[in-house]
């Protein structure tokens, strides 16, 4: 029953979510199944801009850091993304790239507990984290190693006394896999150490509680679930108890606590202003703001609940194509590497499949907007926002189409154009 299309066309009618789908900009005949690197256009955006662009700057000229609220947007939107990861207001600051801010909360950590030396940073997570974290570490002089998440309480235990800043990231942002923020960050606080957290693949896709959970400095990225668009600046968060004690590097004069008096010394700012560096990508900016607005109405709970349930289904459908039909061949099945359990799986399902490259770029061929990591892992982002479960049919009815021509390449040995007229 569920693995057909009117199964599908029938949850999307039932869907209390398919509403939001047309708050954003989706081109006919595309799938778009990979928010978890850039999100699709908000609708609201392409106005928003050309207000700020010929009404505020056009028109406005310098009076729009003051009129049309530029000067407030890095604290201002940073409160709307706060709510979005269970941060209260004031603890979140947006701006610079994710990898700036990365370098900025992981050398801040390390000067909040400057007796430590040893950095701690997550084996699996994106590369930037990784090279950032060797870099602070040389700068710092700390002792960095690597660990998964999975293996944290083992290297804690080795280091306890050393342990200083550890940063993790939420969600694998190859396997899907999302971890335990609040227990994790618990076992780095019982180690004496500062978590730091990359929410990139979470924010605004998985219900989080910053404060709740006692993290110390978190960062992401604007432009995957927030839906900010290419190069939408990141943002920074820091729980209000470190805000006196934060002494990041990035001292620019918009964090200065009088940024007009042009003084000679930098004096931070109170609060999570003391985050903000130099003049913000007021365009970017603006945009990211103009963004958030459906993830707002819908709610995180809501996008999730449905995120997980297309999950479900994608999982069952691409169990279903493993040896169906004699089309596939064992060694190219799709596994799903995801892990099942709604508590354990992040936003996007990942599929272990030789030759995931060349299948994703298949499949946007067909219309499928996917993306693949090295080696062989194909991911398709489920975002519950603009998905429908119809789309997740039709995806793994492609993926099925492309696999067998696969294998009829593979077969034949001509190449898949020629072997789909050899097929018929
Ligand atoms: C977890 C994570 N952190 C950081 C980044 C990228 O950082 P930046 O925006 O500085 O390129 C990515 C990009 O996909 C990411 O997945």
């Amino acid at each position: 029953m569920e693995a057909t299309r009117e199964w599908a066309e029938q949850q999307d009618s039932e869907d209390p979510l398919s509403l939001f789908r047309k708050e954003f900009a989706l081109p006919d005949g595309v799938i778009q199944l990979n928010g978890n690197s850039l999100g699709p256009l908000p609708r609201a955006v392409p106005d928003a801009l050309d207000r700020v662009v010929r009404h505020q700057w056009g028109e406005h000229l310098i009076r729009g850091w003051t009129e049309d609220g530029w000067w407030d947007a890095p604290v201002r939107v940073g409160d709307r993304i706060g709510r979005l990861i269970g941060a209260g207001p004031g603890r979140t600051v947006v701006g610079e790239s994710t990898s700036v801010q990365l370098f900025n909360a992981l050398t801040a950590a390390a000067r909040l507990c400057p007796d430590r030396t040893v950095l701690v940073s997550d084996a699996a997570n994106f590369p930037t984290d990784r090279y950032l974290a060797g870099s602070v570490a040389r700068m710092l002089g700390l002792r960095l190693v690597e660990a998964r998440v999975d293996e944290l309480d083992r290297v804690l235990e080795r280091h306890r006394g050393e342990v200083g800043p550890v940063l993790c990231g939420a969600v694998d942002f190859r396997t899907g896999e999302l971890w335990d923020v609040p227990r994790t960050t618990a076992a780095v606080h019982a180690a004496g150490g500062v978590a730091v957290w990359d929410l990139s693949h979470a924010a605004g896709a998985v219900p989080l509680d910053v404060d709740t959970a006692g993290v110390d400095l978190a960062v992401g990225c604007g432009y995957k679930y927030l839906s900010g668009g290419p190069g939408a600046p990141a943002y920074l968060y820091a729980a209000a108890r470190h805000h006196d004690a934060l002494d990041l590097p990035l001292t620019g004069w918009h964090g200065h606590v009088r940024p007009f008096d042009m003084a000679d010394e930098f004096v931070p700012a109170p609060g999570i202003a003391r985050a903000r560096t130099g003049t913000p990508h007021v365009l970017s900016l603006l945009a990211l703001e103009a963004a958030l607005e459906p993830l707002e109405t819908a709610g995180v709970t809501a996008v999730r609940h449905k995120s997980l349930r297309l999950g479900d289904y994608a999982i069952r459908l691409v169990a279903g194509l493993i040896g169906t039909d004699g089309a596939s061949a064992p060694d190219r099945e799709p596994q799903v590497v995801t892990p099942a359990a709604h508590h354990r799986r992040g936003n996007h399902i990942a599929l272990r499949c030789p030759g995931a490259p060349a299948v994703s770029a298949a499949l946007m061929e067909r219309g499928v907007v996917t993306d693949a990591r090295p080696p062989d892992l194909l991911r398709l982002c489920l975002n519950g926002l603009y998905v429908s479960y119809a789309e997740v049919f039709d995806t793994v009815a492609a993926l099925r189409d492309v696999l067998r021509e696969e294998v009829r390449t593979a077969d034949t040995g001509l190449p898949a154009g020629r072997a789909g007229e050899v097929a018929g």
